[in-house]
């Protein structure tokens, strides 16, 4: 529940000082019932408030998009019928229904966008945008550079062949080799399905970025907010007409 004047100036009507003035000169309904008293309160999401007979709407704050260093060992989903947690159970979440962008395997760990923005969620993850998402990426042993050549041009991963991949050698030692990979594609295990196609298993996956939204400094298992650039940015490269609002 929230002060009307309140919520009129979250609606962008004006200031808090203005929409008390509007209340006093009552012109200012809640559910079909005049207010003119200023402690009134309302409930957002269900109660209608008009000025002027015209219905005052909620701007888009209501839109959530958050950014998961997803650990290893939790399931990308909001319901796991084995009884594995979940991510929505890993941050505790008890705010309206929010879901993955896409998803990541229990072991993988790395970036997950979680929203209830539906709209953007289908569009981010339509193929035809072709965003891109970064993987950091450690596999068994060390792949000939033929092989390599063959993930960079596209290999087939049973039943489908992959668009052309960046893997850029970060480094190796006896056992492994570090491998950054971009691709434009989210087919389901697409990067270790790549690399056992090539006789090298992944060991140990992470998602570092997807189109120009990185990671950083966030630890496995901890969230934060997107900032309003960063969700317009997303946008635009996922679908150009979208904006947040
Ligand atoms: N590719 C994979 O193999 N696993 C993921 O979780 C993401 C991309």
């Amino acid at each position: 529940m929230m002060r009307l004047q309140k919520y009129m100036a979250h609606c962008g009507v004006g200031s808090r000082r203005k929409c008390e003035e509007l209340i006093r000169q009552g012109r200012v309904f809640v559910n079909g019932s005049q207010v003119t008293e200023m402690g009134t309160l309302v409930d957002p999401n269900n109660d209608v408030v008009t000025l002027d007979q015209k219905q005052i709407l909620k701007l888009n704050n209501d839109k959530i998009y958050l950014l998961l260093n997803k650990p290893r060992g939790v399931i990308t989903s909001v319901f796991d019928p084995f009884g594995r947690k979940t991510v929505l159970e890993h941050i505790g979440w008890k705010g309206s229904r929010i879901y993955p962008v896409g998803r990541l395997d229990y072991d993988t760990e790395g970036l997950l966008i979680l929203t209830n923005d539906g709209e953007f969620a289908y569009e981010m993850m339509h193929p035809k945008h072709r965003v891109e998402k970064e993987y950091y990426c450690v596999v068994k042993g060390s792949p000939k550079p033929e092989n390599l050549s063959r993930l960079r041009q596209g290999i087939d991963i049973g039943g489908f062949v992959t668009s052309p991949a960046e893997v850029t050698l970060l480094s190796k030692n006896k056992e492994s080799s570090v491998f950054r990979v971009v691709i434009k594609e989210g087919k389901n295990r697409q990067v270790r399905r790549m690399f056992d196609a090539i006789n090298h298993p992944v060991v140990y996956l992470r998602r570092e970025r997807i189109g120009n939204l990185r990671l950083g400094s966030l630890k496995p298992g901890q969230w934060r907010y997107l900032s309003e650039k960063e969700v317009n940015d997303l946008k635009r490269i996922s679908g150009g007409s979208m904006q947040y609002d």
